[in-house]
């Protein structure tokens, strides 16, 4: 299908963004209309300079705000829905705002898309979703099992996009992909925080003993896993994306250091105190999307160069 319209939730955040310019290469003559709350999160310079030249919007709103979502869904091919409160660490602390934009937001925003019959939806959600998992890889089909109030929103918001595809027949997709890295991912995740601290001097802080694992996903192949899905759609469908790449916090903090600061005689490294609960491991088995062709193309350990390289350019990027 060539999409005429679409709108990307969450556009001015990190993968939003990284998705906005994979589908604006791939669809150059579409109307690509960008939404987004603007949480300090979000960054003004994620959205590309050239915007107002093309056939292109960017529209600060709530996903709450119904009357905006109706409006904005009218005419629509393609919802692609990331926007959301994403740090886990956030939601330990003040966990509402996570329930209103993650599961009730995405509650409002389906319902406008039902009501203006969108053409097609990906609601994006996370691996985080089916809780930890030691030995095994989670399929598709497997039981939700959320261990931390993030978790816990997105599997909410997962609920009222199958009941909607069940109950209305909503053309929707929902995928759950592992932890997703490259450059404009705000300094609160491990990836940019460690470069941004190891860049400064600093320590880097882990927490508790190191030894959580997370696979690890280009935010381009995360983009490419959309289209493929979307070339192949099939209403319903529920898609793992993964990375063949596992890392532990430590291994993380060791790659980050020794590209940094090579010669230092210092690990480095300071353990601190653990979240009130935080899965060890991660994984879930994607055969369903890779039988449609895809597989990931990049890899965090070659990439790591360069995004550090972009983040010591870029160190102002986050200043609000
Ligand atoms: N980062 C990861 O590793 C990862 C992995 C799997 C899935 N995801 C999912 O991908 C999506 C994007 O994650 P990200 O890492 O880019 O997060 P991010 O925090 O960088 O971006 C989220 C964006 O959503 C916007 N937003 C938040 N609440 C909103 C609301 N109520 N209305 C409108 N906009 C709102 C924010 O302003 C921000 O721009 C999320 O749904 C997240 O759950 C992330």
């Amino acid at each position: 299908m060539n999409y005429k319209s679409i709108l990307i939730t969450g556009g001015a955040g990190f993968i939003g963004s990284h998705v906005y310019d994979y589908f604006n290469s791939i669809y150059p003559e579409a109307k690509i209309t960008i939404l987004d709350k603007m949480t300090y999160a979000a960054n003004k310079k994620n959205i590309p300079e050239n915007f107002i030249n093309k056939n292109h919007s960017f529209k600060q709103t709530d996903i709450n705000d119904f009357e905006t979502c109706m409006s904005i869904t009218k005419d629509l091919d393609l919802v692609l829905h990331l926007a959301a409160e994403s740090h886990v660490g956030n939601s330990f602390d003040d966990s509402l705002i996570f329930t209103r934009s993650n599961t009730l937001g995405t509650h409002t925003l389906l319902e406008a898309c039902k009501r203006n019959k969108v053409k097609r939806i990906i609601h994006v959600s996370t691996d985080e979703v089916y809780g930890e998992n030691i030995n095994s890889k989670f399929s598709e089909t497997d039981p939700l099992n959320p261990t931390n109030p993030y978790s816990a929103t997105k599997a909410g918001a997962e609920m009222i996009a199958q009941a909607y595809f069940r109950s209305f027949k909503l053309p929707i997709n929902i995928v759950r992909a592992n932890n997703i890295y490259g450059i404009r991912q705000y300094p609160e995740k491990i990836i940019p925080k460690f470069i941004l601290r190891a860049l400064d001097g600093l320590p880097l802080e882990i927490q508790g003993n190191g030894k959580h694992q997370r696979h690890y996903l280009s935010a381009l192949d995360f983009a490419v896993a959309l289209k493929t899905i979307l070339d192949n759609f099939t209403p319903g469908n529920i898609f793992n994306i993964a990375s063949d790449l596992e890392l532990t916090n430590l291994e993380v903090a060791n790659n980050i250091n020794l590209l940094i600061r090579p010669n230092d005689t210092k690990d480095n490294i300071n353990f601190i105190e653990d979240r009130p609960f935080n899965d060890s491991r991660y994984a879930v088995n994607d055969n369903l999307l890779r039988n449609l062709g895809w597989m990931p193309k990049k890899n965090l350990i070659s990439d790591l160069p360069k995004i550090i390289e972009w983040y010591k350019t870029n160190k102002n990027w986050f200043d609000k």
